[in-house]
């Protein structure tokens, strides 16, 4: 048995929509923060006494049709044959925005691949997380990662920034609803797609603010970082808003954590704001800002957590 541990991620840079759905190519680059405090871990078996895969989910037995497509996948480039068991465990709420499937799918990468008897770079390894879910290319790496959409399977990769950020980072989640979407993100970016009137104005300002997030990063441009990363959060929701049928994940409580962000900004608090596909509110600052900023989102939110840059995906025992 062959057990990985791989961090989530939260893009400031956003991926929402795919180009190629088969081989799971962007239509943008994307750029995100890797979470210290949110991961998974899975192990994977290959039982050549099994007849199907057997996948377990938080100690529950769960449908295993996707996983097993995947496993497909490191069957095929391993020239394996046979079924494997799957156990997982989330340290994140699942399916709820807060990029499980990030964490699942480079921890699942990396453990079957090993399990498997292959030894892939990490450029390998973020290939292969890209195919069970986009997000998850970037979670094989720590720290600050880009994800160079790419023009076909061997160039779409993530891999760490040229230059990481050295001033202290931090990314305060505020938890307005950790229960189950009702769109996932796969659903939600297929339909902005191939509905959105604003699309490709999306993919021009999010691909364009890829350099000068690269550049913001490289210079502990602070300001400038949280800049860009909430436009690309707002643009990404406008795009869905502008859908058919209009795709939102906001709820009324999402709403009230963001007007905390405006006002805190208005009181000269470095703080920015970012979600993703779910309601939940992450809020980017600087360690010495963070006490008044959870202070204040629990004022309204029971769940106000704290974390920093994390790192890569590992085997562990
Ligand atoms: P999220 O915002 O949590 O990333 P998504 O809509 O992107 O939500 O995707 C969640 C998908 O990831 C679902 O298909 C879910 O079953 C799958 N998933 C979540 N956790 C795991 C895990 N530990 N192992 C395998 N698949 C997982
Ligand atoms: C809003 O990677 O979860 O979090 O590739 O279909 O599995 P699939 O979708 P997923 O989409 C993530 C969307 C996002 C933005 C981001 O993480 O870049
Ligand atoms: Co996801």
């Amino acid at each position: 048995m062959t057990t990985a541990r791989a961090h989530t991620n939260i893009a400031l840079i956003k991926y929402w929509g795919k180009k190629d759905p088969d081989l799971m190519l962007p239509y943008t680059s994307s750029l995100s923060m890797t979470l210290a405090d949110y991961y998974t871990e899975t192990s994977v078996h290959f039982d050549a006494s099994l007849d199907a895969d057997q996948f377990y989910l938080d100690g529950r037995q769960t449908p295993a049709a996707k996983v097993s497509a995947f496993l497909d996948l490191v069957r095929q480039q391993a020239g394996r044959q046979e079924f494997a068991t799957v156990t997982s465990a989330n340290h994140v709420p699942t399916t709820a925005g807060l990029a499980s499937s990030a964490s699942a799918y480079a921890a699942l990468a990396l453990a079957a691949s090993t399990a498997a008897g292959m030894e892939l770079s990490a450029t390998e390894l973020s290939r292969l997380a890209r195919r069970g879910s986009g997000s998850a290319s970037r979670s094989i790496a720590g720290g600050f990662v880009i994800w160079h959409r790419g023009h076909d399977d061997a160039t779409s990769y993530a891999e760490p920034v040229a230059t990481q950020p050295t001033i202290p980072i931090r990314m305060v989640v505020v938890l307005v609803n950790g229960g189950q979407k009702a769109v996932s993100s796969r659903a939600g970016m297929q339909n902005t797609v191939a509905t959105s009137p604003f699309y490709s104005s999306f993919v021009t300002s999010n691909e364009a603010a890829i350099a000068p997030m690269q550049t913001a990063l490289a210079n502990n441009d602070f300001t400038m970082i949280g800049e860009l990363a909430e436009a690309s959060s707002y643009q990404m929701h406008a795009t869905m808003l502008a859908a058919k049928p209009a795709l939102s994940y906001f709820e009324p409580k999402t709403i009230t954590a963001l007007q905390h962000v405006q006002q805190l900004r208005q009181a000269g608090i470095p703080a920015y704001a970012t979600m993703d596909a779910g309601p939940n509110v992450k809020i980017l600052t600087l360690a010495p800002f963070v006490d008044r900023i959870v202070s204040t989102l629990r004022q309204d939110f029971k769940t106000v957590t704290v974390t920093q840059p994390g790192p890569a995906a590992t085997l562990i025992d």
